[in-house]
């Protein structure tokens, strides 16, 4: 998976131009076809932007959990974070995505913050930072809207015991050999990171442990994360549950040339904490599809298709569809020049955040509420 040259894809690296058709033949995923997303309008009505727009593209199973549904049969969510710093734009994307499946098929949600992933993996985080970065990055979730009947945060560290007898059920299933070549790990790994994957795994079950129903779990997330369920889909029936079911979706670019939206790219990505000033800051500085005069971009228009802030608008910022299609046209006619975009996009993500840290403010007395063990 990691072989390739100009594409590294895995959950913890993401590099090099992401050719998304290319991911599924070599993950082995689905596509979401016209077919699917017809099946999925049959039940939820209207489609959701991300899917309208195909920033989900991909899936396993999606359609048999559709199936499952059709004759009465539900499913859980799942889907989690790992918290290192601060949550970005770009975590939002399937966490908005996951409380639009959660309204549509009123289903409950488990969300698992792997403040144990991060810190084995991260060679300067401390213990109690990664605790504390999951306490702050649950408020981003919270602030989304996601309500405590239905919704189950897992903090690894403090809820292991819950986990641990199905982690080990998992690990003991899954030989070195399996993981060094879904993982691409090496003899210097250290033994924490190898066995973290037997924990990320544990929520997709988490449901028929505390219930004794044992339905489906449907992951959504990005593409990075999906090395995960490819191993945890083969031992699933081993242990007797059901195989996990993944929505995937693109990534959303980071503010720079080419790349995802990274943390470890601080000025080139927007935090959910960021003040408007450095909103501002970050996106004037974008890379665009403009021309490099203004002069030039009036005469030869420019390339939405290059340009960051357009995938903001079409991915989050922009909702109507005909407006979206205005602004490509304009774009390309040389009506509107890169400081016309960016002042708009400045102006929503300034007004979307500001709402949002209100939210996350507010979210503070209700962490607790969210606990799966309350
Ligand atoms: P983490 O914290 O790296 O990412 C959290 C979620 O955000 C997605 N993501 C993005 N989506 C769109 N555009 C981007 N630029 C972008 N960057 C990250 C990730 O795919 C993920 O869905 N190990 C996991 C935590 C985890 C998890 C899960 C994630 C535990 N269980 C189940 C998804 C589903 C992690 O470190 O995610």
């Amino acid at each position: 998976m990691s072989n390739d040259e100009e594409m590294v894809v895995t959950p913890w690296e993401v590099r090099g131009e992401v050719d998304y058709d290319k991911l599924i033949r070599q993950f082995g995923t689905q596509p979401i076809t016209d077919q699917l997303l017809k099946r999925l309008k049959k039940q939820v009505g209207k489609l959701h932007l991300q899917l309208r727009r195909r920033l989900f593209f991909s899936h396993r199973d999606l359609d048999t959990v559709l199936d499952l549904y059709e004759k009465g049969k539900r499913f859980v969510l799942y889907t989690g974070r790992g918290p290192s710093g601060p949550v970005h734009v770009g975590h939002l994307v399937p966490w908005i995505f996951t409380k639009y499946l959660q309204d549509k098929f009123k289903t409950n949600l488990y969300f698992q913050m792997t403040d144990d992933e991060k810190f084995v993996i991260e060679q300067d985080l401390r213990i109690e930072e990664t605790t504390k970065y999951a306490y702050d990055n649950a408020l981003d979730l919270i602030a989304l809207g996601f309500q405590p009947r239905n919704t189950y945060i897992i903090f690894d560290i403090k809820d292991i015991a819950l986990l641990y007898d199905i982690a080990l059920e998992v690990a003991k299933r899954i030989t070195f050999s399996t993981a060094k070549a879904v993982f691409g790990f090496q003899d210097s790994t250290n033994i924490g990171w190898i066995f973290w994957p037997a924990i990320q795994a544990v929520p997709c079950f988490i449901h028929a442990k505390l219930t004794g129903e044992n339905v489906p779990s449907l992951i959504p997330a990005a593409i990075d994360q999906d090395p995960y369920w490819r191993i945890t889909r083969d031992i699933a029936p081993k242990l007797g549950y059901q195989k996990p079911a993944q929505v995937h979706c693109r990534f959303v670019p980071g503010l720079g040339k080419g790349g995802k939206m990274s943390a470890s790219e601080p000025e080139t990505c927007i935090f959910t904490v960021d003040s408007p000033s450095t909103v501002k800051k970050k996106i004037w500085n974008a890379f665009t599809g403009g021309k490099p005069t203004v002069e030039e971009q009036r005469r030869l228009g420019g390339e939405p298709e290059l340009c960051t802030i357009y995938q903001y608008f079409l991915y989050l910022f922009e909702q109507n569809d005909e407006k979206l299609a205005d602004l490509v046209r304009q774009c390309k006619a040389g009506e509107t020049v890169c400081g016309d975009c960016k002042a708009i996009l400045t102006e929503r993500v300034t007004k979307f955040l500001l709402e949002h840290q209100k939210k996350r403010e507010k979210a503070k007395d209700k962490v607790e509420e969210f606990y799966i063990m309350r």
